[in-house]
C-alpha cells in the first residue's frame, strides 16, 4: 500500500489508518481519496485484520474536508461525477465486514467529518469541532454527508446542521448521538485501540455478521432487515466459535476463537 497522504499500521488484528497531511489539518486531496480507496478496499477482502482505526495526525485535526484548493480547478461536471464515484472510499467502508471506529481529535469538517460518520463507532476528544460546513462554500455535502448524518441525528438536526454549516462541539455531539464516546483529548486513540483490541479478540464471523445486520439492515425495510438478521444468526448457530464460546462459559475460561 502506498503511504504518502495516508499512514497505515496493523498489528495483532488491528489496522490504523492515519491521515497524514496535518499542514493542511487533514484536508483530502484527490491522492488521499486514492490512497482511502486502496487500503480500505485491501482491507475489505482481507481476513487479517479484524477491526480498523481511523485517525488524523497532529493534535489538531481529524480533517479538515475537501482541500480547497483543489476547488479552484476548473471543473466539467461529468468528470467530477465520474472522479467521485470512481474515489467512493466511504461506500467502500460501508461494505467493509471490519468494525470501524473514528478516533477524533479537533476539527472535523466536510469530508472530514463524512469520512467519521462512514466509520461504525466514533470516540471524540473533549477538544473536537464537527460541522458539515460546506454551504459555507455555496456547495453541499457530497461524501454521503446528507444522507448518513440524518440517519444518524434525525432530520431536524441534520438539516439544521447542514443549512447553517453549524460547528458542534464534543458534549453536544454525544448528547445529540453524532460521536458515542468523549474522552480527554490524549486519551481519543489509546480509547479507540483499546475498543479495537476488545473487539478483535472477539469471534470475528460473529463481529462481521452483526455488522452486516446493522448496516445493510438500515437500508431495508423492516421485514427484510429481520429476515436477513434471522439468517445471518441462523448461520452463527453453525460455526465452531459458537460451540468454543459456549463451553467457555460453562468452564469459565476465556474462548479462544478461531474464526471458523
Ligand atoms: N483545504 C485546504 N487547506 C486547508 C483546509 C482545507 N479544507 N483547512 C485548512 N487548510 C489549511 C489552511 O489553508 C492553512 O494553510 P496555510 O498554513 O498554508 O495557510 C492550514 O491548513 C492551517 O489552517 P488555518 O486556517 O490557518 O488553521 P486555523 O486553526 O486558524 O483554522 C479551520 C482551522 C479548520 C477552522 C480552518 O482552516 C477552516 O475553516 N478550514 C476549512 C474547513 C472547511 O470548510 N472544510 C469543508 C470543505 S468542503
Amino acid at each position: 500500500m502506498s503511504d504518502q497522504t495516508i499512514r497505515y499500521e496493523a498489528a495483532d488484528g488491528v489496522a490504523t489508518i492515519t491521515l497524514n497531511r496535518p499542514d493542511v489539518h487533514n484536508a483530502m486531496n484527490e491522492a488521499m481519496r486514492r490512497e482511502l480507496l486502496e487500503c480500505f478496499t485491501g482491507l475489505a477482502v482481507g481476513d487479517d485484520v479484524r477491526v480498523i482505526v481511523v485517525t488524523g495526525a497532529g493534535e489538531r485535526a481529524f480533517s479538515a474536508g475537501a482541500d480547497i484548493r483543489e476547488f479552484v480547478e476548473p471543473q466539467v461536471p461529468t468528470r467530477y461525477r465520474e472522479t467521485r464515484r470512481r474515489l467512493d472510499f466511504r461506500g467502500v467502508m460501508d461494505r467493509c465486514p471490519q468494525p470501524i471506529i473514528a478516533a477524533i481529535r479537533g476539527y472535523a469538517f466536510g469530508g472530514g467529518l463524512e469520512l467519521a460518520l462512514a466509520c461504525d463507532i466514533r470516540i471524540a476528544g473533549e477538544d473536537a469541532q464537527l460541522g458539515l460546513t460546506e454551504v459555507n462554500l455555496a456547495i453541499i455535502p457530497g461524501g454521503g454527508g446528507t444522507q448518513r448524518l440524518p440517519r444518524l441525528v434525525g432530520r431536524g438536526k441534520a438539516l439544521e446542521m447542514i443549512l447553517t454549516g453549524m460547528r458542534v462541539g464534543a458534549a453536544e455531539a454525544l448528547r445529540i448521538g453524532l460521536v458515542e464516546r468523549v474522552v480527554p483529548p490524549a486519551e481519543v486513540l489509546p480509547a479507540a485501540q483499546e475498543l479495537a483490541a476488545s473487539l478483535a479478540a472477539k469471534a470475528p464471523v460473529a463481529l462481521r455478521y452483526a455488522k452486516e445486520a446493522v448496516v445493510k439492515g438500515l437500508g431495508l425495510p423492516l421485514a427484510d432487515g429481520l429476515r436477513l438478521e434471522n439468517d445471518l444468526a441462523t448461520l452463527l448457530r453453525t460455526t465452531e466459535d459458537r460451540l468454543e464460546g459456549a463451553k467457555a462459559f460453562l468452564e469459565k475460561r476465556k474462548p479462544r476463537f478461531s474464526g471458523t
